[in-house]
């Protein structure tokens, strides 16, 4: 049952209004909807049948049209739509559903997470609620009431502002929300609960006051200074970076415990997870801070980018999802560090998107088909896509684009576009050209770059030679070349920049050559990381050493580091491999001795340069993943490095270990960073003094960061006795804290002595786990599957077979969650035959299962292919 963008065809009828009451009860909700409905002028077909879609699973009470009740024969039900023949040109459809929505384990449509109602419609929850044309070309202007018991459920949100409410004599209240604007079913949203509130307010720039009100459950009222922050930035931001200020009078965020994904930006009232919205220094680690202010930002800038611009079809998810990462990418920059946050975002591309392209599951930033649309919130469509409008963003320089971005909200507001019209503005404002780089947008897979050069010292006269290639990913055998920008300098022996520019690639094979180079340069090349790509150049080690020292790019001087570290491991493995001994570069020990004595060096980017690049990553790049050399090449580059360097990483722990008041501002975090860094290094050298140096810390810390990094250390060694204690210990002190005690299970599932399995296994019938919360199911399946190679590649596949077994379990419950899950084992081909071999059988196991849901029927099926 597959949709293909070429089928695509406008809606045959349109909402003006929809008018919703909702009667939220105990054992059942009650859905009245009245939709104002017009045959749509602009589609090709007239006297079109009207088609909803509502969800099987959903009881039709009451169906009428202009007040004339429909008997059964009046119209057909099937598999997920309702169809009506002969209906008028204009007309009023009245239905009632029944939902059932404490039994909904499934967290979409309208749900109860921890005694509170809310709803998740995006992409195609709406149709869980009610009948509808529910697809994102349909907008309307929705009116919706609550209904629900006083006591139980004060507090009653929905979209745009409150117009009306009352009491009735049974103890029961109402709201009615009124939302101006139009907007697609999967915008709709509505909560009600008995919730604290943090409220504050923001004057737009035109003057408007916005009231600005934060709820949770009251235990997390402390928990919500940070993300409030976060919002007043955002939406200053937004109007000084993109000119877009906020349209309605109130701007509401809900966090819920039980979340599919991070947040939803549904208008005027963004629904979160507890993860993405609440912290507190105790609780929430530096990370955790800076996720907050991103996901709050991020559905923030959705309002413009998103609702009053959306999408024509879910094909389209990167017009509103790249655009949007990309605008909180540069959100995150400004208020943090530009360079880390650079360093941050590539790495997740590198590891976790490079994967992703070249696995059965690739496909282009605007997929062609799909068979289940939750499956495409992936790192393709949110990271890459981002990377995509970033390119635009480099190629055209900062003033072009944000004209492009001007005239494409002018053009598009309140409509539903293609990514064809974000690139057309572009086109319209550059008068460029934009129809390569469109490809970008339709060719799936990592463009591989293969650089070479030549210099002539006679005539001064350096050559860049740049070919550009693409592998074959599911459906596209050959990939025409690709526009790209290429960032580059020319850095002497000496750390002298000979040149800097941008260059750009079209072609496949080009020839780039610069006159006046007075010395043969080193090229620093893709600074920024100006293009998504695999970069291939013969550098020394010398050469990378230098720029690592001396490159004016932040980011290509990490980027330096990264390569000579992943050349020296990809050496050990090898040695690992032959069965010869491992051994650490005394240059490398050398040249990270030189930037831990460098206290001028701002200790966040030492941090990153000091960190060997993970496991993960290192799997990404191997022809065929050997996971045992490539933990024993790692742990053997650790520990050498924690030995050699023992002294520096001291002082690199003393100098950061100030006393200051817990912020979580760049430098701050950058300081923790890099002690906590030094801390784990000590740890290696499983020297005495350094395991009861992180016991100290865990006792001494006021902030999590601090205390969850020396818990994980002390938690994975093998000083069992205190490691036991520890786990007690945090247990106790947080076993209320629903959301540490995730980091808690993470850090139990992702211990790598032996005997992990049998760990996960009995975390899983402890009372904190709860396997309806998918907060909980990624932290303890999620971070053993993804965090814990080693065991969860275990030779005899009881890993693959313990994963299995959840994913058919979870699939019954909660598709969405399932399918993601599944993730690890779709990455098959790329392990030795026996572990592929084991990892087959339980995708086959899968198969053979009836009754898949389609999220996970697509996932394993493709895999399989
Ligand atoms: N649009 C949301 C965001 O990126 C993601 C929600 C997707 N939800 C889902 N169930 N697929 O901010
Ligand atoms: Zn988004």
């Amino acid at each position: 049952n597959t949709i293909y963008l070429e089928d695509y065809q406008p809606p045959a009828w349109l909402i003006s209004h929809t008018k919703l009451r909702f009667e939220l009860e105990e054992e059942q909700t009650l859905v009245r909807a009245q939709l104002s409905i017009q045959s749509n002028p602009a589609a090709r077909d007239k006297r079109m049948p009207l088609e909803l879609f509502g969800d099987e699973g959903m009881e039709l009470c009451r169906l009428s049209i202009d007040g004339q009740i429909l008997e059964a024969c009046d119209y057909q039900r099937e598999a997920g739509y309702l169809r009506i023949n002969n209906v008028p040109d204009t007309f009023v459809l009245e239905c009632v559903t029944r939902l059932l929505p404490h039994e909904n384990t499934t967290l979409e449509g309208l749900y109860k997470s921890d005694g509170m109602f809310c709803t998740q419609c995006e992409a195609e929850g709406f149709r869980r609620i009610t009948f509808f044309p529910d697809r994102p070309d349909v907008m309307s202007v929705f009116s919706t009431t609550l209904v629900a018991d006083k006591c139980l459920y004060p507090v009653l949100l929905s979209n745009g502002n409150p117009v009306d409410s009352g009491e009735d004599d049974d103890g029961r209240h109402w709201v009615t929300w009124d939302d101006p604007w139009p907007k697609p079913s999967y915008l709709f949203a509505l909560v009600a609960g008995d919730l604290a509130l943090l409220e504050d307010s923001f004057t737009t720039l035109s003057g408007r006051e916005v009231a600005l009100r934060i709820y949770a459950e009251r235990k997390d009222l402390d928990k919500l200074d940070y993300a409030m922050q976060s919002l007043k930035n955002a939406m200053r931001w937004d109007e000084e970076v993109y000119g877009r200020e906020y349209d309605l009078d109130i701007y509401m965020i809900v966090a819920v415990d039980f979340f599919n994904m991070g947040a939803m930006e549904n208008k005027g009232l963004n629904i979160f997870n507890t993860s993405c919205v609440l912290a507190h220094p105790l609780t929430t680690t530096d990370q955790g801070f800076q996720r907050v202010e991103a996901v709050v930002a991020h559905e923030y800038f959705h309002n413009w980018s998103g609702n009053r611009v959306t999408c024509r079809d879910w094909f389209q998810l990167s017009l509103k999802e790249g655009f949007t990462v990309f605008r909180d990418a540069e959100f995150s920059a400004d208020m943090n560090s530009r360079t880390v946050k650079r360093i941050e975002d590539v790495t997740l591309l590198r590891t976790a998107q490079f994967a992703e392209d070249s696995s059965p599951m690739a496909h282009p930033v605007r997929p062609e088909s799909y068979m289940e649309i939750s499956n495409f919130y992936t790192l393709t469509v949110y990271e890459k896509g981002a990377e995509v409008v970033r390119m635009l963003h480099t190629l055209l320089g900062a003033e072009l684009f944000r004209q492009g971005s001007d005239l494409y909200f002018e053009r598009h507001d309140g409509q539903a576009v293609t990514t064809d019209d974000f690139v057309a503005a572009m086109e319209t404002v550059s008068g460029r050209d934009l129809t390569q780089f469109k490809r970008w947008y339709s060719q799936a897979g990592t463009p591989r770059l293969q650089v070479s050069d030549q210099y002539d010292a006679r005539a001064c006269e350096y050559r860049l030679t740049v070919r550009q290639s693409c592998p074959p990913s599911p459906g596209q055998d050959h990939k025409q070349p690709y526009h790209l920008p290429l960032a580059l300098g020319l850095v002497a022996e000496d750390g002298t920049e000979l040149y800097a520019g941008l260059l750009e690639l079209t072609g496949e094979e080009q020839e780039f050559c610069f006159d006046n180079i007075k010395q043969c340069p080193v090229p620093s090349l893709l600074r920024g990381f100006s293009a998504p790509v695999k970069l291939e150049y013969d550098y020394s080690d010398a050469q990378l050493l230098m720029l690592l020292r001396h490159d004016t790019d932040g980011f290509n001087r990490w980027d330096a580091g990264q390569r000579l570290s992943i050349r020296l491991l990809q050496e050990q493995m090898q040695r690992y491999r032959d069965g010869q001994p491992m051994v650490c570069s005394e240059a490398l020990i050398e040249a990270w001795r030189q930037l831990l004595n460098d206290t001028a060096l701002d200790p966040a980017m030492l941090a990153q340069c000091l960190r060997l690049p993970s496991e993960a990553q290192l799997s990404e790049l191997a022809e065929q993943i050997d996971v045992a050399a490539i933990h024993a090449a790692r742990e053997f580059m650790r520990t050498s490095l924690a030995a050699a360097l023992e002294q520096e990483w001291l002082q690199a722990y003393q100098r950061c270990d100030t006393n200051e008041l817990y912020a979580p501002d760049a430098d701050a975090v950058g300081r923790r960073s890099l002690k906590n860094l030094a801390l784990a290094y000590l740890v290696a050298t499983e020297r005495e003094p350094w395991l009861a140096l992180a016991r100290q810390q865990y006792q001494q810390s006021d902030n999590m960061t601090d205390q969850l990094a020396a818990f994980a250390l002390v938690a994975h060694s093998d000083d069992r006795e205190t490691a036991e204690e520890l786990l007690q210990a945090f247990y106790q002190q947080w076993q209320h804290e629903s959301l540490v005690m995730n980091q808690w299970l993470s850090v139990q599932a992702s211990d790598p002595r032996d005997g992990a399995l049998e760990r996960v296994v009995a975390l899983a019938q402890h009372p904190v786990f709860d396997m309806r919360n998918p907060n909980k199911l990624r932290a303890l399946i999620g971070a053993f599957c993804g965090q814990n190679a080693q065991h969860f590649h275990a030779e005899d596949g009881s890993g693959y077979a313990w994963l299995a077994g959840w994913i058919l379990q979870l699939d019954q419950q909660n598709p969405q969650i399932a399918a993601r899950l599944l993730t690890p084992l779709t990455r098959w081909k790329r392990y030795d035959p026996v572990r592929a071999g084991q990892m087959q059988v339980q995708l086959q196991r899968m198969m053979d299962t009836t009754e898949l849901s389609a999220d996970v029927y697509e996932v394993v099926s493709k895999s399989l292919m």
